[in-house]
């Protein structure tokens, strides 16, 4: 909903931006400014400021920046209509609703809230009754404080028709209870009974924490295990995550959130101190659901059992994701020893074992890798073929390019290291990867363990097998004799000459086009208007970037560098080339002409990990493999 300039500046007007301030920090009058410690980073001494005057907060520390509405988003990471809506109600506004429609609409699910927040007061209060006795029993017999027992509102609905008697009234009719999902009212015009019975419940909030649904589990053998409520008009299973609303701001103060598979482990787990989980409802992860998630947090966990089915689901989670993934923004998966979830798991060996898992996470890259190599043999070039195939089109899968590209080379990669482990089982490279094994310090290069955000299992590539991945659909020979001045002008020709073609590529290689040393001077005026138009144009494309060029007088360097004689040597910079080709060519002259400087920065920081492994040298060096193709021991492409 839209809300208008007037109504959140009445919200502005009538709230004290300190007293919200001050649910979170101690703060301090200073003239006519209140300071404390800044909730947003760690300090010590306080740099954070409160005017209520100028209605804003600000932080000389780390640069925190708003106003009351954009506090409470970042103190309480929620979002910016549920932040409008939750100080409206604070400065006893009205949010407005903009048409009849949406008013009766509003006022519809007011009444169904208020049915739902009832029945659950009831359940609530029958589990601690004599009715709910063997259901108080069946809590704490699964390891269940009374403390954890209040705080999840967990509820005992009893056999018999005990709900609709005790709440139904003039101000909740049976409709009500009925749209509410409460009760049932079957069609043959036989009276309404309770949905739930016999069971123990479990309230599902939204993610305000405002009840909209149950979740019911037998104490027995009986079938359904876990019943839910219907979908309502308040409650969709397909978007609702149970435990949000508890999860949030421990998601928000930890930077993580884990996603288990049902009630008990989100329970169990708070109970054992990580309050940062939810659990979607009996369904499979939703878009809706990723979309939630990765509101909160950039890389969610999601757990899964470790035994055949509970792997399969994680597969389907992970492939499911890909399409929507985008920079920064991915998914961890966590595996559970088979035949535990996390509630057993905590329950018999505490927090320590899921906090270890946690650090133990795969990326979801590697569980795609996983999925496409487990059990199986590749030792035919067929099913290599097949297995190149197919990583191809799960990486094509992924809709951002950026991340496609980065999923594309990196299964490029680890098919090389596996083709070469093949055909070198004692590890030693032969045949063309030999010549480099010498500076590159030889051999595959893993990272041992792996701390938390660490990349299990995602060995670092060999210097060689990077640079043999960006080999494929290489540099032809020049098959000239020519000095090497004419060489390496026409390195520098084939260079300019993919990126007038394919500009999109300087979404990526800007940076590194700008610190390429181009030894002709024409040539590199030329690079260095390229640059120019890229830096000043939206979304260039090789027409205009040539129109522009043009324009500006570039029109005979323009014309010698897209030639005939130039694509014979290259045929990866022509206009029409594969997408493919372009990218893994461009990536190799590339790395040619930035070789020396990085070779060695890229060794140095090579040297440092295997010296010292730490996270912080480990990170400092793939920074570096990351930033720029270049790899030691690339030659130029003759
Ligand atoms: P599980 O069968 O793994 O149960 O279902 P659980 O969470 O370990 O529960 P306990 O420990 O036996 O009590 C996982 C989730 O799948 C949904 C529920 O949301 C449950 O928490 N589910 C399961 C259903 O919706 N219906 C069922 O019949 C079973
Ligand atoms: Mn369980």
């Amino acid at each position: 909903m839209a809300f208008s300039p007037q109504f959140l500046d009445e919200i502005r007007a009538r709230l004290s931006l300190s007293d919200v301030v001050s649910r979170h920090v101690k703060l301090q009058l200073r003239g006519r400014e209140h300071t404390g410690l800044c909730p947003f980073h760690n300090e010590k001494s306080p740099s954070f400021t409160v005017s209520n005057d100028k209605n804003f907060y600000h932080c000389f520390g780390c640069g925190a920046h708003g106003d009351v509405i954009g506090y409470l988003m970042q103190a309480e990471g929620v979002s910016f209509p549920e932040a409008v809506e939750q100080l409206a109600a604070e400065a006893g506004l009205e949010v407005p609703v903009s048409s009849p429609e949406e008013r009766a609409q509003e006022q519809r699910r007011a009444g169904l809230l208020e049915v739902m927040e009832a029945a659950c007061a009831f359940y609530e209060q029958t589990l601690r009754s004599p009715m709910g006795k063997t259901a108080l029993a069946y809590l704490h017999g699964r390891g269940l404080s009374d403390e954890t027992i209040s705080r999840f509102r967990l509820g005992f609905a009893p056999p018999g028709n005990s709900l609709k008697t005790a709440i139904m009234s003039d101000a909740m009719p049976e409709a009500l209870l009925a749209e509410g999902g409460l009760v049932r009212k079957p069609d043959d015009g036989r009276p309404s009974y309770d949905f739930f019975r016999d069971r123990v419940l479990f309230p599902i909030a939204d993610a305000r924490g405002r009840i909209i649904a149950f979740g019911g589990r037998t104490m027995g053998d009986g079938e359904p295990k876990y019943l839910n409520s219907p979908d309502t008009p308040l409650f969709d299973k397909r978007r609702t995550l149970y435990g949000l609303a508890h999860a949030r701001s421990a998601a928000h103060n930890n930077k993580r959130i884990l996603v288990a598979e049902g009630y008990m482990d989100v329970i169990a787990l708070s109970q054992h101190g990580i309050d940062e989980v939810v659990a979607p409802l009996g369904t499979a992860l939703s878009e809706s659901h990723l979309a939630v998630l990765w509101k909160v947090t950039n890389e969610p966990y999601l757990c899964f059992d470790g035994d055949n089915a509970g792997q399969r689901a994680q597969a389907r989670s992970a492939e499911r994701a890909l399409p929507l993934l985008a920079p920064e923004r991915s998914l961890r998966f966590i595996t559970l020893p088979a035949g535990e979830d996390p509630d057993s798991l905590v329950s018999t060996q505490g927090a320590q074992a899921m906090e270890e898992l946690i650090a133990k996470s795969t990326p979801l890259d590697a569980v795609i890798w996983k999925l496409e190599t487990a059990g199986r043999d590749f030792d035919t070039p067929e099913r290599l073929a097949g297995l190149e195939k197919r990583l191809e089109d799960r990486a094509l899968s992924i809709a951002d390019r950026k991340v496609q590209f980065q999923y594309q080379s990196l299964f490029r990669q680890k098919l090389r290291d596996m083709i070469n482990a093949a055909r070198n089982p004692n590890g030693n490279s032969g045949g063309r990867q030999g010549q480099y094994q010498g500076r590159g310090g030889g051999g595959n290069f893993n990272r041992g363990g792996s701390g938390r955000g660490g990349r299990g299992g995602r060995g670092a590539a060999s210097w060689e097998d990077r640079r043999a991945g960006t080999h494929l659909g290489g540099v032809p020979d020049a098959g000239t004799r020519s000095g090497p001045d004419i060489l390496k002008k026409r390195h520098e020709q084939v260079l300019l000459a993919v990126i007038l073609n394919h500009p999109d590529l300087l979404d990526m290689f800007a940076e590194d086009l700008a610190m390429v040393n181009v030894s002709n001077p024409k040539l590199d005026n030329l690079r260095q208007e390229i640059l120019k138009v890229y830096a000043l144009t939206e979304n260039l494309d090789s027409e205009g970037l040539k129109t522009q060029l043009v324009k500006q007088g570039n029109s005979v360097i323009l014309q010698s560098v897209l030639t005939s004689d130039v694509y014979v040597h290259a045929g990866f910079a022509r206009l029409d080339a594969a997408e493919d080709a372009v990218r893994t060519g461009f990536l190799q002259v590339l790395a040619s002409h930035l070789a020396p400087a990085r070779r060695a920065e890229l060794e140095d920081a090579r040297r440092l990990y295997v010296n010292e492994p730490t996270d912080e040298n480990w990170e400092r060096f793939e920074k570096l493999k990351m930033d720029g193709p270049g790899s030691p021991g690339t030659e130029v492409p003759a």
